[in-house]
């Protein structure tokens, strides 16, 4: 069934119109298992767009989008959604907004029972670093605290793919620097997850990121894309302090500027 070359993600040709406007211009983008691939792109360059298409919210006007080879027809919890707001549910304890996903029972078509619907719970709480805070109402959590609850939601889905359009935006520079950390470790222990992320901070896609693409200006296509030369094994430290880091990264602000319309 599945093929060692094919790819998990593979948009082909894509264009997307609303009404007359070409918000997505013939664009091919490939995904591998196991990457954390980043879109970039100004405003308004069709980068929501592209996630709705892969998580089958919405459809190409031309053009495929497969997973897994298959073309998408719909959403799937296989295919796991991270919004720029917490999403949490208000009157639900964190460990209850956690253990939503799989409230009724089943997880990716397999019944649960309840000890292991809390035994999940208090795993991916724990590997958020929210153990501690089960009992808390998201109105009684930092921001950064809510972001960890999002991302343990969405890792108890055990969705093979994560979909997330600018997750940590709304985050103060030094949270958002410690869910980046956090998002990197929990995609190399949480089991083999490919990730699709959007950003506008050129820093955060070369830190989280296998592969960054740059997208033009409406209509978007790709007009770059960069192997990121330094993720994985290495300490962010020692990342950001290479000549090389800061040299891609003031050379993809500087593209990102003139990409967008004055
Ligand atoms: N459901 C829709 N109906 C009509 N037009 C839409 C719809 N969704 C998106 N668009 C249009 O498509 C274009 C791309 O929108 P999209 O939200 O994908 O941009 P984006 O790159 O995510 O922008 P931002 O960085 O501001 O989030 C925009 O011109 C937008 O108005
Ligand atoms: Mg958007």
């Amino acid at each position: 069934m599945s093929n060692p070359s094919q790819k998990k993600i593979e948009l082909q040709n894509v264009s997307k119109t609303f009404g007359s406007r070409l918000a997505l211009d013939r664009l091919s983008l490939s995904i591998e298992e196991g990457k954390t691939v980043t879109v970039i792109g100004p405003t308004g360059c069709g980068k929501t767009t592209i996630l709705n298409m892969v998580a089958g919210f919405t459809t190409p006007s031309t053009g495929q989008v497969l997973v897994d080879g298959v073309e998408i027809v719909g959403p799937n919890p296989q295919r796991g959604f991270m919004f720029q707001r917490p999403t949490l549910l208000p009157w639900l304890k964190v460990a209850d907004n956690v253990e939503f996903p799989v409230r009724y029972g089943r997880l990716q078509g397999k019944s649960l029972n309840a000890k292991e619907r809390a035994d999940a719970t208090a795993h991916y709480l724990n590997s958020v670093g929210l153990s501690d805070a089960s009992n808390l109402y998201p109105h009684e959590m930092s921001g950064g605290m809510q972001s960890r609850a999002a991302l343990a939601r969405l890792l108890m889905a055990e969705s093979s793919v994560l979909l997330m359009d600018e997750p940590f935006a709304a985050l103060d520079a030094q949270t958002r620097f410690s869910m980046q950390q956090l998002l990197k470790r929990v995609v190399k222990t949480e089991g083999l997850r490919t990730v699709l992320f959007i950003t506008h901070d050129v820093e955060e896609a070369l830190l989280i990121s296998d592969h960054v693409y740059l997208m033009s200006a409406a209509p978007g296509r790709i007009v770059r894309h960069v192997e990121v030369p330094f993720r994985g094994h290495e300490d962010y430290r020692d990342i950001v302090l290479k000549a090389e880091f800061t040299e891609l990264k003031h050379e993809l602000i500087d593209q990102l500027e003139r990409l967008v319309p004055t």
